[in-house]
């Protein structure tokens, strides 16, 4: 395993390496759902290139990007033992030489759901990915189902801008109860935990109601009930959008065919995110 830290270096590894390329981006302090888009990346070409970097650009004013976690040599004894070629760290002013001028303007979905509250955020994720992907030169990237709004959003950039690359995705890994993992369940209390099952078990209650003819409107009305009784459970969003675009598909019009529903909610202080994708008949 090869790690580089800036484009020169970056470029002249590329070189040395034949055959097929898969690209993992991360933000580094990796955890098991990172290993799991390596392990797929690994299935599907000769080559695992993983980049870690904490981008800047994705974090507003006031959020965590100081204090985000960084651990680069922990990272790199990690990905060591997972078959990886190379592993693109940048430094900030190799990869961010100045303040970028041209930005990717993510249109509408950037600025609902997640978008809401984080308005800049998803420009911010385009930015780098794009750079990234276009040093790179994968043939396929992945991202994870997880952050379903992030992954539709690259998947449009691809599409719309021609990039060549495929994009690939990871489902969500789940435990026994349903719950999705993330490294903030370690945040949840014995109790909220609990409570925090019923995320899951919403949407895989709506997945059943579906299957047996209940619309997106009764579905999202069925989730929003099942949060709201209980206590320890603050609803931020539930929706049906368009599993490619990400366009809220409930209250608008009928749904027929594939939408995934997706939901944030806060249980005690930790907010959480889940998504499901469902056949409306
Ligand atoms: O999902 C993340 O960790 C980040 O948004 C990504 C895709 C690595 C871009 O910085």
């Amino acid at each position: 395993m090869k790690t580089v830290r800036t484009k020169a270096e970056l470029k002249a590894a590329l070189a040395g390496l034949s055959g097929t390329r898969a690209l993992v981006m991360t933000m580094g302090a990796l955890h098991e759902g990172h290993l799991s888009l390596v392990r797929e990346a690994a299935k599907a070409a000769d080559n695992v290139c993983v980049s870690i970097y904490v981008n800047p650009l994705q974090f507003a004013p006031g959020e965590d990007y100081e204090s985000y976690p960084r651990r680069l040599g922990a990272d790199l004894a990690l990905l060591e033992q997972h078959n990886v070629a190379l592993v693109y760290a940048p430094l900030d002013e190799d990869i961010y030489p100045r303040t970028p001028l041209v930005r990717i303007d993510p249109g509408p979905v950037a600025r609902i759901l997640e978008g809401k509250t984080r308005p800049t955020h998803f420009a911010g994720v385009l930015q780098i990915v794009h750079k990234v992907i276009s040093l790179v030169q994968p043939q396929k990237a992945f991202f994870g189902q997880k952050d379903a709004q992030q992954l539709a959003l690259i998947r449009t950039m691809a599409a719309d801008l021609d990039l060549p690359v495929e994009i690939c995705s990871v489902p969500i890994r789940r435990e026994a109860s349903g719950l999705a993992l993330s490294s903030r369940n370690a945040y949840l209390s014995a109790e909220e935990k609990k409570a925090a099952e019923t995320l899951s078990q919403s949407l895989f209650a709506a997945r059943s109601g579906a299957a047996a003819g209940l619309g997106a409107d009764a579905a999202v009305e069925r989730i929003k009930a099942a949060l709201a009784a209980n206590p320890l459970i603050e609803t931020d969003y539930v929706h049906a959008v368009d599993p490619d675009t990400f366009l809220i598909l409930d209250g608008e019009k009928q749904v027929h065919g594939r939408a995934l529903l997706v939901l944030a909610a806060r249980v005690g202080s930790t907010r959480l995110i889940d998504n499901l994708e469902v056949d409306f008949r």
